[in-house]
């Protein structure tokens, strides 16, 4: 049976940055679900079909195929054969795959996936329910949070550091409205599990987080 480690949390918590570490150190292979539904709402965006628009989300849903490969240790998203690694990181991309997540049949589709990967792998999953809805019955699991505060810093330094023209107070306010609209779904919302150990990374160094993920895993 393989070993799954479940990390779930609000957007910039650290999640992805953490769970490449501790699975590079564990020789696990990492599973970022966030870029399943970014590839997804990408393909909604070409589509030209707006977030609202839930019926022909639902339609566009069966003609986009996500698939994961892993080349060199790193997570490859493909979109209908198409690797978009490249094109899922903007704001704009993240916005939209937050707007469909909440789709019962977008879920369906790339929990599916998710669950195949893990039955198959000694893994690091992250993402919004891994823990309480994609592998309940992982042998660990994480709730790995921030401030809103400490969150919008890392990503405007993240963002400056890129060049890329940014507003605090701006950023800030979107990882609110997008946690909000996370744990408030009524399909799958944010929540930690009841038996995931809440890791709180406000006041820790990315360092001091991987040690106490690593030891909890013994
Ligand atoms: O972690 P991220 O920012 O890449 O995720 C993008 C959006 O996808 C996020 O707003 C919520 C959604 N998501 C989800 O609903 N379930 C997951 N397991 C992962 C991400």
């Amino acid at each position: 049976m393989s070993y799954n480690i479940a990390v779930d949390g609000p957007a910039g918590a650290g999640k992805s940055t953490i769970a490449r570490a501790v699975a590079e150190k564990k020789g696990f292979i990492y599973v970022d679900t966030g870029a399943m539904y970014r590839a997804m709402a990408l393909f909604m965006i070409r589509a030209d079909i707006g977030p609202e628009e839930t019926e022909r989300i639902i339609a566009a849903c069966g003609k986009a195929e996500v698939t994961i490969a892993y080349e060199d240790g790193r997570q490859v998203v493909y979109l209908n054969g198409e690797d978009v690694n490249a094109l899922i990181r903007t704001e704009e991309v993240g916005n939209m795959a937050s707007a469909i997540s909440p789709i019962p049949e977008v879920r369906k589709k790339l929990v599916e996936l998710q669950k195949q990967l893990a039955a198959k792998s000694d893994c690091i999953m992250d993402g919004r329910d891994i823990g309480t809805c994609v592998l309940p019955g992982a042998q660990l699991k994480i709730y790995l949070t921030a401030s809103s505060l400490v969150r919008a810093k890392r990503r405007y330094e993240e963002l400056t550091a890129k060049g890329v023209p940014c507003d605090l107070e701006k950023i800030r306010a979107d990882i609110e409205e997008r946690d909000y609209r996370d744990m408030h779904r009524e399909t799958s919302p944010l929540r930690q599990a009841e038996d995931a150990v809440l890791v709180d990374t406000s006041d820790m160094t990315i360092e001091e987080v991987i040690a106490k993920i690593l030891e909890l895993c013994k």
